[in-house]
């Protein structure tokens, strides 16, 4: 069976891209990513993705008058690369009907929290000026709403007391790294059976 093509979302730094670019070259994620999608020109991520030579489609929202507008040119240029799975790494907008109805349940996104604490902007800060013990990751199915939508997988975090933002940061970020490629595969394993059974996943 052919290998399933990703598109990786994102606006910022690209660890998790890092991650799954990396869980793919030791072999323990099956899959090609296959473009990167980047709602910010000068973002970190993009270097990344020029070092792994991985096709970027960069674009400057505020240069299309509608969201649906920019969402149509997404979608064009996933299809001409046959992606099948949108993997949303720290992309920080909202998925649009345009998206959403091309690639309905095909659109997974990570938050650091256990969600639904926490959604939105900064999870990480939120909870550590709440004062929780514990906190996390969850992994979910993308829908309309902010950070909503079905969810596949979470873990915890626990928040020692002599734990910073930046050290919670960093135990956060890396079950993201363990969590999301595994959970990638999970997902693209699933298809994979359902394709041979000839059923929908
Ligand atoms: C990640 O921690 C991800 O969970 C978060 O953005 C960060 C991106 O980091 N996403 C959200 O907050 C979504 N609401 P990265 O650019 O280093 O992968």
């Amino acid at each position: 069976m052919a290998k399933s093509k990703i598109a990786v979302f994102a606006s910022g730094t690209g660890s998790n891209y890092d991650a799954i670019i990396n869980q793919i070259n030791t072999g323990t994620l099956d899959c090609e990513v296959a473009l990167l999608i980047c709602d910010k020109p000068e973002a970190e991520v993009i270097k990344k993705a020029k070092i792994n030579q991985t096709p970027v489609f960069t674009f400057n929202p505020k240069q299309y008058e509608s969201k649906a507008l920019f969402e149509k040119e997404i979608v064009f240029e996933l299809k001409q690369r046959d992606i099948e799975w949108i993997i949303l790494a720290g992309y920080m907008r909202l998925i649009g009907p345009t998206l959403l109805s091309e690639y309905e349940s095909r659109i997974v996104n990570i938050h650091p929290s256990l969600l639904p604490a926490f959604p939105g902007k900064d999870a990480i800060g939120q909870a550590f000026e709440a004062g929780v013990r514990v906190t996390g990751v969850t992994i979910h199915f993308v829908d309309e709403g902010m950070d909503t939508g079905e969810i596949i997988d979470q873990e915890a975090v626990r928040v020692d007391l002599d734990d910073t933002r930046l050290t919670l940061q960093q135990k956060v970020q890396k079950v993201e790294h363990r969590l999301y490629p595994q959970t990638i595969q999970k997902l693209i394993t699933n298809q994979n059976r359902a394709i041979e059974r000839g059923t929908k996943a």
